[in-house]
């Protein structure tokens, strides 16, 4: 992980948040289909089941795990790996992070400041990180395969 990450200040957001608004992912849902609708085909059928894990669950364990690197980047390159075939690409991740930071804004509302914001930028990037290193190792395309490999031969 680039940077620590303020455990603390992460911890106390979310308890706040979720106890003001118990289910925060009904308000994510709303606010990245209104944003990004493109993403909406991706969640199929066990939908409401799936989105109600997506998020909060993993947020709450990635909340507990935060000084556990070794979970971390286990559990969530595992998890990046699962949203390949979930048709997931390397841009959703900035809209996914958007819609959250925009959920918990909204409902964190007077205790939301330029440091909390940070605080779960922060996060994001490196949850977001983690999953993408699962992503790469499982699929790694031909093309890009092949480049990344000429390149290495052929720098000095
Ligand atoms: C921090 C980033 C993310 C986290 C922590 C996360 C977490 C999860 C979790 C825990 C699941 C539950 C299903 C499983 O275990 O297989 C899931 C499913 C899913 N996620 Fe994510 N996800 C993230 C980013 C994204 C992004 C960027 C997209 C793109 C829109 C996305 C789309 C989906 C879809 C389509 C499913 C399956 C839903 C279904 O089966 O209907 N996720 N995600």
């Amino acid at each position: 992980m680039t940077k620590p990450l303020n455990a603390e200040l992460l911890r106390s957001t979310f308890q706040l948040v979720t106890e003001r608004e118990p289910a925060i992912t009904g308000r994510f849902y709303e606010i990245l289909f209104e944003r990004y609708p493109q993403v909406r085909p991706l969640f199929g059928g066990n939908s409401a089941r799936a989105q109600q894990e997506m998020l909060q669950g993993a947020l709450v364990a990635v909340i507990e795990h935060l000084e556990d690197t070794n979970w971390l980047a286990s559990t969530l390159a595992a998890l990046g790996r699962k949203h390949v075939a979930y048709g997931v690409t390397r841009e959703m991740f900035d809209w996914v992070g958007e819609a959250l930071l925009a959920t918990l804004a909204e409902v964190a509302k007077d205790a939301w400041n330029h440091e909390v914001a940070q605080a779960w930028q922060d996060a994001y990037e490196a949850i977001r990180d983690l999953m993408l290193v699962g992503m790469v190792i499982e699929v790694p395309p031909i093309e890009s395969a092949s480049a990344v490999i000429t390149a290495a031969v052929q720098s000095p």
